[in-house]
């Protein structure tokens, strides 16, 4: 019997552990909150798919259109027609576990618009998509821990991989109940663990490690790819600790972005530029639309019939009136674009394998089908179609065999997390990953140019530095601690990537060179080489396989 570990519970993990379960194989599910406090449930908006039910005229080709445009074209053609053309199916399936889809006045599957598509195919659970197909997964989950072939490993870390002359023999995980590691082996390790959110603090997104385990990963000597591609989610609502995420479905029921003029006037500066459908564009365009105005942006919908605005958009209405008392049936919401996905991550070919054999990466973790930006609607659907690639390419290979003798691992790890650092120092481990994020917001904003680049390296590079310096703090969970190195790493990448990029492209705008260049046509390609960051275009499009 073959044996999978899975690191991240939100939707992808959950569907690539479901879908091996399904197939017999036994499945470690490991994560360090409960899957409803994952990313995936802040999924508001819906599932982009083509149905019987869609317009006429929409198609896969459509959609898959859509999708590589949105992306200026330097996602991988196969890959996204893969995606595109299983969307249907993926949407019965979700269905016939459980997940209770907003139906129209005929019953049918309800639809709504959504950014950059030029057909309306997103369909939706009101405003709570996510969190409605992580409750139709979780059961099934359930179902399967029953059977015996998923163990939920909760409160529990990734620490490493158990990497050997290129291939991946299982992890180091570490456990926050007994506070001890431990090796846990298997014939594929999957990585789930989501965006690179800790790394810029204050996002839309979810507080957990996703940034440690694939900075982690990259000091292992595993590929990032395309890490300039951060995308900034025009509308989310300011609050003491978050982000918090207006979703583009108030635009796609006729939502309105606008600013006041000195006389107090609405400017509707969106339908001004671009016409009838200008609140709609891709988010990289209405991001820096917003940017560029320089002023106070608002969302109005509260010309829509209220009963639609409670049936449709309920959880919008909800986070309005919690978090600032904005009543959304009177009055419009102030907007301002923050960090909310990454198109860049791990590299994975179309089978989401990645340059190490038997270690597969799914979900936001991974980087393939979004390209230089994401369309709203495809990250629920990538989610689930990569977790369920990655079940079928698992369950067609052989048992790894023999594994290497990987007990020093874990006494490293045992000495690394029991380190306590300088207790004079001035750099508290918790005040560095601040100031981290801080320069990665200040340095790597919707607008950067090599000044501020520079600048966000030296930053970083003082932080590292001053590694001897931190002061470990034994009241945090040890995972803040033992992961500082990995997360500095992978800001750093992320930098060199954003200077190695000279020109514009979707979500990466430089002011310096603000014009798409063909000669950039390729994704990004980093490695980690004993301390030096190498980097490439993938001209040869050797992920694309
Ligand atoms: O705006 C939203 O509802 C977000 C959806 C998404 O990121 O796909």
């Amino acid at each position: 019997m073959k044996d999978v570990c899975v690191i991240g519970a939100g939707i992808a993990g959950m569907t690539a552990a479901v879908k091996c379960a399904e197939k017999g194989i036994r499945v470690t599910l490991v994560s360090p909150a409960p899957s409803e406090r994952a990313q995936s449930v802040m999924a508001m908006g819906g599932i982009n798919a083509v149905t019987t039910y869609c317009e006429e005229g929409d198609s896969v080709d459509c959609h898959a259109k859509d999708t590589l445009k949105g992306g200026c074209f330097i996602a991988g053609d196969d890959a996204v027609r893969g995606l595109c053309s299983h969307a249907g199916e993926i949407l019965d399936y979700l269905e016939s576990i459980g997940t209770v889809f907003s139906v129209d006045e005929k019953g049918r599957p309800d639809r709504r618009a959504f950014g950059g598509q030029s057909h309306k195919r997103t369909y939706f659970c009101g405003s709570s998509t996510g969190k409605q197909i992580v409750s139709a997964l979780v059961m099934e989950v359930r179902r399967y821990e029953a059977m015996g072939l998923i163990v939920r490993r909760l409160f529990t870390n990734f620490y490493s991989a158990l990497i050997w002359d290129g291939v991946c023999y299982g992890a180091v995980l570490f456990d926050e109940k007994t506070n001890r590691p431990e090796i846990v082996y298997a014939d594929a390790l999957v990585i789930a663990s989501g965006g690179l959110n800790t790394l810029f603090g204050k996002t839309t997104g979810a507080v957990q490690g996703g940034s440690y385990v694939t900075g982690k990963l990259f000091m292992q000597g595993v590929e990032l790819k395309n890490l300039e591609f951060i995308q900034y989610h025009p509308t989310t609502l300011e609050t003491y600790q978050k982000k918090m995420l207006i979703s583009e479905a108030v635009r796609g029921e006729g939502g309105r972005l606008f600013y006041k003029d000195d006389s107090g006037n609405p400017v509707y500066f969106m339908e001004g530029k671009y016409g009838l459908k200008g609140n709609l564009q891709t988010r990289d365009v209405v991001a820096r639309e917003i940017y560029n105005t320089g002023k106070e942006v608002f969302l109005d919908i509260s010309f829509l019939d209220q009963k639609l605005i409670h049936e449709r958009l309920s959880e919008v209405y909800d986070v309005c009136m919690k978090y600032r008392g904005i009543d959304i049936t009177k009055e419009p919401i102030p907007v301002t674009p923050s960090v909310h996905f990454f198109m860049g991550g791990i590299a994975v070919k179309n089978n989401h394998e990645t340059n190490i054999r038997n270690l597969f990466a799914v979900g936001e973790a991974a980087s393939i089908y979004h390209g230089a930006n994401r369309l709203g609607g495809n990250s629920l659907l990538a989610a689930i179609y990569s977790g369920r690639v990655a079940a079928d390419e698992i369950a067609s290979r052989e048992s790894a065999g023999v594994r290497p003798d990987f007990s020093k691992e874990l006494l490293e790890t045992e000495k690394t997390i029991r380190r306590s650092g300088s207790d004079d120092s001035s750099f508290p481990v918790m005040y560095v990953r601040d100031m981290v994020a801080e320069v990665m917001l200040k340095n790597l904003g919707i607008v950067r140019n090599k000044e501020s680049l520079e600048e966000g390296l030296e930053s970083l590079e003082f932080y590292r530095s001053a590694a001897e310096r931190i002061r470990y703090d034994a009241s945090v969970q040890a995972f803040y601690n033992y992961s500082l190195m990995g997360v500095i790493t992978l800001g750093k990448a992320v930098m060199e990537s954003a200077l190695f990029r000279k020109e514009s492209r979707g979500a990466h705008y430089r002011s310096d060179y603000p014009e798409q260049e063909d000669d950039f046509g390729y994704s990004s390609i980093i490695r980690y080489c004993g301390d030096k960051l190498e980097i490439r275009y993938d001209r040869k499009r050797e992920y694309e396989s």
